[in-house]
């Protein structure tokens, strides 16, 4: 971790391609999963929840994650789109947050990433219900998770219709670094037609 930068960030035209090599930093330096990220949705009462999530892909167009649609988050974010992204490198001492609206990727992207996937990740993405209540405990996921292999034994894994991915769309991105004596460095980038504005933020 740098200790109090004496060079500011310098101010970048485009925040995305800073969060991609920041994110090369990270595959660089951080010893645990530099795609981890915390990703808060909206429930229908207006209160927010938090998990951690993967981040697969980061594109001009936004951040991609992977998910089951009938999920709590999914649920979540059919109702309401908005979402907020936190990854932590701790490594680095660097902090991203993110915040837009999620939009589900296209059919031919999603399947191109489940076709990547272990067979096992495979499998359970149709043998777990994510997020609803297991009344037959963790047997009952073994049960579901074998008789799904069996049923596409000697086959391909589809990408079940209920499991895809979301990009959130970036609207605000805020670039956070560890200073000593909690002089943190922040600068925020908001949306502003085709560009973006920023904003230096106390910490
Ligand atoms: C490091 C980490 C990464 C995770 N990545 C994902 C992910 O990419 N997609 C996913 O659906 N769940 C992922 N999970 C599990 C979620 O945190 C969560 O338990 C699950 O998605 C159900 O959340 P929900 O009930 O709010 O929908 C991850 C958990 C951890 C600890």
């Amino acid at each position: 971790m740098e200790d109090r930068p004496i060079t500011p960030l310098p101010v970048v035209e485009d925040p995305i391609e800073l969060l991609q090599s920041w994110r090369a930093d990270a595959e660089r330096e951080e010893t645990q999963g530099p795609s981890a990220a915390c990703l808060a949705t909206v429930g229908e009462n207006g209160a927010p929840a938090a998990r951690m999530v993967l981040v697969k892909a980061i594109d001009a167009s936004g951040l991609v994650f992977y998910t089951n649609t009938e999920s709590r988050k999914g649920k979540e974010l059919k109702g309401n789109p908005n979402a907020a992204l936190v990854i932590h490198w701790p490594v680095l001492g660097r902090q991203v947050r993110v915040e837009g609206a999620a939009v589900p990727v296209s059919d031919e992207e999603a399947d191109r990433y489940f076709a990547s996937r272990p067979r096992g990740s495979q499998i359970s993405a149709w043998a777990s219900a994510q997020s609803s209540v297991l009344a037959g405990g963790l047997e009952e996921l073994s049960r579901q998770f074998e008789e799904t292999a069996e049923q596409f034994s000697g086959r391909p894994v589809d990408r079940p219709s209920h499991w895809t991915g979301y990009r959130i769309a970036v609207a605000r991105i805020e670039f956070w670094r560890h200073r000593d004596d909690r002089l943190h460095e922040r600068l925020r980038y908001v949306r502003a037609g085709e560009g973006w504005r920023h904003e230096r933020l106390a910490p």
